[in-house]
């Protein structure tokens, strides 16, 4: 299949409707300079979460996987003045990196980086009884996708909106003999989905700037 169409109706999405101002092309310019592999989502996949943090009025955002923080600034963006991202990272150099650059978007205030492991961070949530979050994003280390998504259960309320990146990973979930840890471990995740009494899922494929892969998209049912 010819996939140029794809980067180039991206293209031609992103110079419309989610145009990177310069704290958001700061943020992908930190990637290389520290050396960091930019597998941060696209611009008009930031701009979705964007309007999907806009569509439930989100005031409490859970991010799992901060990276440097490009996803964080696109959420960050929807929230009103007394909102607040709380996002999960397990690498200090990273989230080192990433708080530079939500303190140069000017999101300090907002964004809370918590640096560690998402299943030890998220356990200490449920324990400390945390407000329920209005929207998660779920973005980190793939294998336990499945136990992410069912802490972040916890954390929510009916009506929470649960997203989850790379879960189609170019169409190999679709292959039953697949042995690798990112792909088994987001296989997991999708059949999980199938009989969750908790949520209404789907999944959406994703193409353009970021190889062929997906999101899930869950709501938390009454
Ligand atoms: N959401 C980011 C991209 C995240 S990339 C964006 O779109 O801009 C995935 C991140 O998850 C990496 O930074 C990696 O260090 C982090 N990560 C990996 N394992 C983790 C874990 N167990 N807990 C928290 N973060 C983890
Ligand atoms: C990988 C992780 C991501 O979150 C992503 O969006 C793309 C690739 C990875 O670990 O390969
Ligand atoms: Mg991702």
């Amino acid at each position: 299949m010819d996939n140029k169409i794809f980067g180039q109706v991206d293209e031609y999405i992103n110079n419309l409707l989610a145009n990177e101002d310069k704290a958001l092309t700061d943020t992908l310019a930190s990637l290389e300079r520290e050396g960091i592999e930019n597998i941060s989502v696209s611009a008009n996949q930031g701009k979705l979460l964007q309007v999907f943090a806009k569509s439930c009025n989100a005031k409490r955002i859970l991010e799992l996987g901060t990276l440097v923080g490009y996803s964080t600034i696109w959420m960050a963006r929807a929230l009103p003045a007394d909102g607040k991202l709380t996002t999960v990272e397990y690498s200090e150099h990273n989230a080192r990196v990433a708080q530079e650059n939500i303190d140069n978007a000017g999101l300090s205030e907002k964004v809370e980086i918590r640096q560690g492991k998402a299943l030890d961070v998220l356990t200490e949530m449920i324990v400390n009884n945390e407000a329920a979050f209005d929207m998660v994003f779920i973005d980190a280390d793939k294998p336990p996708y499945t136990e992410y998504f069912k802490l972040a259960l916890k954390l929510s309320r009916p009506g929470t909106i649960i997203i989850c990146d790379n879960v189609i990973r170019g169409g190999a979930v679709m292959d039953e003999h697949n042995q690798e840890d990112k792909v088994t471990g987001v296989q997991r995740l999708n059949k999980f989905l199938v009989d969750c009494e908790d949520v209404t899922a789907t999944i959406i494929q994703t193409v353009g700037a970021k190889d062929h892969d997906g999101m899930a998209i869950a709501v938390v049912k009454k």
